[in-house]
């Protein structure tokens, strides 16, 4: 090991990077914004067991697990659904319902890194608190596919409904921890250890089906009169008809189980294909029994998170144009005795430009060339001649055409050509 590698799984972002995942930032927080979403924080590290409650094997064989000076057991939280209802359940209990919340922060997971799989990733998630209605199902789905659409992103959303799985395996008496398991193995598609569990020819068969709303239809005979299945399937049903108003594409995937233990309801995924093996760039579902288990009150609850590193991946394998960041302006002091009067107008300027000042006390020829190497639009070249007659020197980098310029005229000649 040595003090500069990064540990595995993490990653530096250069200034480049940050631009761009900035600017999908603004684009997806804006959205969830007219969703009338509210951001907020959670701490970077909870207690354990915080997450040993009900998140699953998935999220608690992977997290960074510690002890604190007093023995007490933390970790770096692995996801946020838990911390947001742990949250909840202490100071926004009384809050207007529904309570609709976003959050955007890093993840831990030791998970073995490779390409959209990291140690520290970033995720971007909504839980909504407080609405049972299939509309609010169809809100959260619509909003994340929403998000995707504004940035132009290309992708496939899968829906299910755990109570039908979980209301077949009741029926098979597979319950407990051995259903959260089955539902495990169908999330990695391990058929054959699933068949262990549940060799049931129908069940396999059900969790095949996929397609379009008519895979209810061909789920009902597969259902075997199971009525807590018909249920689930109904309101799936409901959620999908809201969907179809709101003119969101979605496919129904009767196999998707999901790896977090918490989901009660409706479940769902998008994926990017050309991510290949990481290709889920979303993930959430219903899980109304979670809040119950920290507050002692049942709260309905629903939400999905975003893989941010994915959702960039996908933005770069889509070949997703990300406006470029602009210099403006470069003032460029031509000579000692000018550079405090150069570094004021700059100042003025930064009112409404992204103006940067020569430091490095260059000769013009080289700030001209850094300027250019930079992408300024504009260098302001001030001389001491053209200071007496209170002007500068506007040169425009792209035609390399020159204009003398009054000093209290600059920033409007500016502002007419690039505002
Ligand atoms: P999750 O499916 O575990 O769900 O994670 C959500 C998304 O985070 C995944 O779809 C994936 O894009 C991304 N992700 C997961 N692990 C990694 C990793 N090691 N590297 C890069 N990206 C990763 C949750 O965490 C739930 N809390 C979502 C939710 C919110 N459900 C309801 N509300």
């Amino acid at each position: 090991m040595s003090i500069v590698e990064k540990p595995r799984g993490t990653r530096d972002f250069s200034p480049a990077e940050m631009h761009g995942r900035d600017y999908v930032e603004g684009m997806i927080s804006r959205t969830l914004e007219t969703y009338n979403y509210r951001k907020i924080l959670i701490p970077t590290f909870e207690h354990a067991e915080l997450f040993k409650l009900k998140s699953g094997e998935e999220i608690e064989e992977h997290m960074f697990v510690f002890k604190d000076k007093a023995n007490r057991e933390l970790c770096l939280r692995p996801e946020a659904t838990a911390s947001v209802c742990r949250m909840f359940s202490g100071e926004l209990q009384m809050m207007q319902r529904p309570l609709k919340l976003y959050y955007s922060c890093p993840m831990f997971r030791y998970e073995e890194p490779q390409k959209g799989r990291y140690r520290e990733f970033w995720q971007m998630g909504v839980e909504l608190i407080g609405a049972e209605t299939p509309e609010s199902d169809a809100e959260v789905i619509s909003l994340a596919s929403e998000c995707l659409k504004k940035l132009g992103i290309e992708f496939k959303l899968e829906i299910n409904h755990l109570g039908i799985l979980r209301g077949v395996l009741d029926d098979l008496d597979i319950k407990g921890e051995k259903q959260d398991k089955a539902l495990a193995l169908i999330d990695r598609k391990n058929f054959e250890e699933l068949k262990k569990i549940a060799d049931n020819g129908n069940f396999f068969e059900l969790i095949k089906l996929t397609g379009g709303r008519d895979v209810l239809e061909n789920a009902s005979s597969l259902l075997n009169g199971c009525v807590a299945g018909m249920e689930a399937s109904g309101e799936l049903g409901q959620i999908t008809s809201w969907l179809d108003a709101m003119e969101i594409d979605y496919i129904i995937n009767l196999g998707i189980a999901r790896g977090l233990a918490y989901y009660t309801g409706t479940v769902f995924e998008i994926r990017v294909s050309e991510l290949g093996a990481q290709s889920q760039i979303c993930g959430g579902g219903r899980y109304d029994d979670l809040i119950g288990l920290f507050s002692g009150v049942k709260t309905p609850a629903v939400g999905f998170a975003f893989g941010f590193d994915r959702v960039m991946n996908a933005t770069e394998l889509q070949k997703i144009e990300i406006p470029e960041k602009k210099t403006d302006i470069v003032v460029a002091p031509v000579s000692a005795d000018v550079r405090i009067d150069a570094a004021k107008i700059a100042s003025k300027l930064r009112d409404n430009f992204i103006v940067d000042f020569d430091l490095m006390g260059r000769k013009l020829g080289k700030i001209l060339e850094y300027a250019g190497n930079i992408g300024a639009r504009y260098v302001i070249i001030v001389g001491s001649e053209d200071m007496k007659n209170n002007s500068i020197t506007v040169r425009d980098m792209g035609t390399g055409e020159q204009k003398k310029v009054k000093i209290e005229n600059v920033e409007m000649a500016i502002k007419k050509i690039l505002l």
